[in-house]
């Protein structure tokens, strides 16, 4: 298994190289190392008078789901979010006309004992897959301030084509948006359905660092966990996705081994273009057609964003 860093592959490369399990590492787009300034400003904003990395030290778990809860819907839906992410996109060599992307989701994590639970719900195990994202999904992550090994994530590339004991079975993403309506809400319970492997045990695990300013990408079915944080600093990291409308169409993209949940969540993508959704014939044809009273997309304007994932 291969980590690459900056390298020079056409569009179609890049996409099978994520697909084919390997991870990639994009260091020099302008609009990345914009973005996590934009981060920053909002962190600081949000935070003052504290340091956002220490702002759990001042900020109790309740005080802070409440803040989380407001903040983040209106940082995933911001145009300068979604601008800048289509710039990383284009940036990153992906055509728009091809391209479509799932909103950015920021991420907090605070050192164990701090809020933990739903909107800073720390992710076992897991592929994105089994929360029922298509196989050309690519995934884009990258940290807002430094990361370290005790705050971050780690991949078990071994297992990407192997089958590992999940729950994924249980997990239907059309039932799920509706659960996501409370998870703001929630402070010291989990509630929300959250597909994980049951006795993973990596015989290795890998762990990226890369620094602000830098993107990691990978492919979606990925086996990837949180590291629980025990750094003693909160930890600011923003995800977003993308799938290309030929590979959805020519059903190219990484294998899927051990996928059992139901739904899908390819209506949560739209052209970085012109704001389109995939076609719901096309859709229908390769996902089947979804129960009648099935809430398709996740809508709540004042509610949590961010169920699937790392
Ligand atoms: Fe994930």
């Amino acid at each position: 298994m291969t980590v690459l860093v900056d390298p020079s592959l056409t569009d179609d490369e890049l996409r099978q190289t994520l697909y084919d399990g390997k991870l990639i590492v994009l260091t020099r787009l302008p609009a990345v190392s914009e973005f996590v300034d934009y981060c920053r400003e909002q962190l600081t904003e949000l935070f003052k008078p504290h340091d956002p990395l220490h702002a759990h030290e001042h900020i109790e778990p309740a005080e802070m789901a409440k803040i989380l809860g407001v903040w983040k819907p209106r940082f995933i839906h911001s145009e300068r979010s979604n601008q800048l992410v289509k710039r990383i996109i284009t940036e990153a060599g992906l055509p728009a006309e091809f391209t479509h992307y799932d909103v950015p989701k920021p991420r907090t994590s605070f050192p164990a004992g701090h809020l933990t639970t739903g909107v800073a719900f720390a992710f076992p195990w897991h592929r994105d897959a089994w929360y029922a994202s298509p196989r050309q999904q690519l995934n884009w992550w990258l940290p807002v301030y430094p990361i370290r090994e005790d705050n971050s994530m780690a991949f078990d590339l071994d297992s990407f084509a192997k089958a590992v004991p999940n729950t994924s079975g249980s997990f239907d993403y059309y039932a799920n948006n509706a659960k996501r309506l409370t998870t703001a809400k929630q402070v010291t319970k989990e509630e929300q359905e959250r597909p994980g492997a049951t006795t993973h045990q990596p015989i290795q695990e890998l762990i990226v660092l890369p620094s602000p300013g830098s993107v990691l990408m990978f492919a979606g079915s990925h086996l990837h966990t949180s590291i629980p944080n025990t750094s003693g600093l909160a930890r600011y990291s923003v995800d977003f996705r993308t799938v290309d409308a030929r590979d959805l169409v020519a059903d190219r993209g990484s294998p899927l081994v051990d996928v059992h949940c139901t739904g899908t969540a390819i209506r949560d993508f739209h052209n970085i273009g012109d704001g389109s959704a995939f076609d719901e014939e096309l859709v229908v044809k390769l996902f089947g057609a979804p129960p009648d009273d099935a809430m398709l997309v996740f809508t709540a304007e004042d509610g949590e964003r961010s169920a699937q994932s790392v």
